[in-house]
């Protein structure tokens, strides 16, 4: 393919930050950006697809499409991904594979079965052509295909990313009950802070918001130390790829783009082991000296004089505390806001509306975002 040439491509995205992917993506590069369900599609060259691998901070993966084709049904999927690439450069028998669908058409409403049905249809073909055929690998495939069907269409992808975009590889330690990486990062975005005010988290856990705030606010790429399954296609383009990881490592800086210094970005964690794996987070994540954290319980708090943005997700009993205890960790921390926290904005991912009440104090905005499959909401307030 030539390098101006445009791809199709699909963001998989948290439940709940299409939008804010999509905008994400925009300010990359990208074009024809649709939110959709979970995910955002895209259009953008080869350039642009490996500086959105390398620098996008919500999604989970990016998604480049082979073929789209009409698609009623087993029959026509089956003849149609056959037809769908050019599988003697993209799948050699010697390469191995897997196939993930999403979507459905009559005859085959569930994702395994059509998944089944792609598989099928390679190796069927491989058979034919070679008399010899690609093995499944679930863990570490050379090509990862996934399908969409709906709408009278599929469509088939490779996935240009590999292991999951969210593990960014600074959090080997990850304390009780962890926020997923670009959710985190989505949740930042969410609250507009520019780096410019101070950004503290009184129950910090691992860091993970307050080190994606920061690695965001100095430009630090999330993906550098990524293995990315594009590497591995056949027209993998490697002048390309290196300009677009020096391109990503020479955006961190020790300051804001304009050149402002960063404000200071606080946790308060009271587990003192905890406290010191986000510490270890922090430094391995490159923001050691951009994010401050101390042992210590919310109730004993001092923000920082003028205004700030207080980030938090407390314990919400799903997984970790219990209700009575945590009824009146939310009062208390209602409190410790309401009466040190004026001239700040407050945000609490929220999984528990019960626990929220305690807080006795009325959310401006709530943002449905899911946390590891739990309905959740962002909640702002604007404290007086
Ligand atoms: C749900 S976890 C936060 C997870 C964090 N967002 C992350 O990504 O790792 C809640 C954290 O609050 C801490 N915590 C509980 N009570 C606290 C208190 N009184 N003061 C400070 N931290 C507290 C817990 O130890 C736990 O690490």
């Amino acid at each position: 393919m030539t390098e101006q040439q445009q791809l199709q491509c699909t963001a998989v995205l948290p439940p709940g930050l299409e939008e804010c992917g999509g905008a994400e993506l925009s300010a990359l590069g990208a074009t024809a950006v649709k939110p959709l369900r979970r995910a955002a599609a895209f259009r953008t060259d080869l350039a642009g697809f490996y500086r959105m691998q390398l620098q996008a901070r919500l999604p989970f993966r990016l998604l480049r499409q082979l073929a789209a084709f009409p698609c009623r049904s087993r029959e026509e999927l089956y003849a149609g991904v056959q037809r769908a690439a050019n599988w003697e450069q993209w799948l050699p028998p010697e390469l191995s594979f897997r196939v993930d669908a999403s979507g459905s058409l009559p005859g085959l409403t569930h994702g395994h079965y059509s998944a089944l049905q792609v598989k099928n249809a390679l190796v069927d073909w491989q058979r034919q052509q070679w008399g010899q055929r690609s093995s499944v690998d679930l863990d570490d495939p050379d090509l990862h295909l996934h399908v969409h069907l709906g709408g009278g269409q599929a469509q088939l992808s490779v996935d240009g990313s590999g292991d999951s975009l969210h593990r960014r590889g600074y959090r080997p330690r990850m304390g009780l009950a962890p926020l997923k990486e670009n959710l985190a990062a989505g949740l930042i975005q969410l609250t507009g802070w520019d780096g410019r005010v101070p950004l503290a988290d009184p129950l910090c856990g691992s860091g993970t918001l307050l080190i994606e705030a920061a690695s965001m606010a100095l430009g630090r790429p999330p993906g550098l130390d990524h293995r990315f399954a594009l590497e591995r296609w056949p027209d993998f383009n490697g002048g390309l790829w290196s300009q677009a990881l020096e391109q990503a490592a020479n955006n961190t800086r020790r300051v804001l783009a304009d050149g402002a210094p960063l404000a200071p970005v606080l946790g308060l964690e009271l587990d003192a082991g905890v406290a010191e794996e986000a510490r270890a987070n922090a430094e391995a994540a490159g923001v050691g000296s951009a994010v401050a954290i101390v042992c210590g319980d919310f109730r004993d708090f001092q923000p920082p004089q003028g205004p700030g943005v207080l980030v938090c997700n407390p314990p919400y009993g799903e997984r970790i505390g219990e209700q009575g205890e945590l009824e009146q960790l939310y009062s208390d921390l209602g409190r410790m806001v309401k009466e040190r926290c004026s001239g700040w904005e407050f945000w609490l991912l929220s999984g528990n509306p019960e626990l929220t009440g305690a807080l006795r104090m009325k959310a401006s905005r709530r943002i449905p975002v899911s946390n590891g499959g739990i309905d959740c909401r962002w909640l702002h307030y604007t404290i007086r």
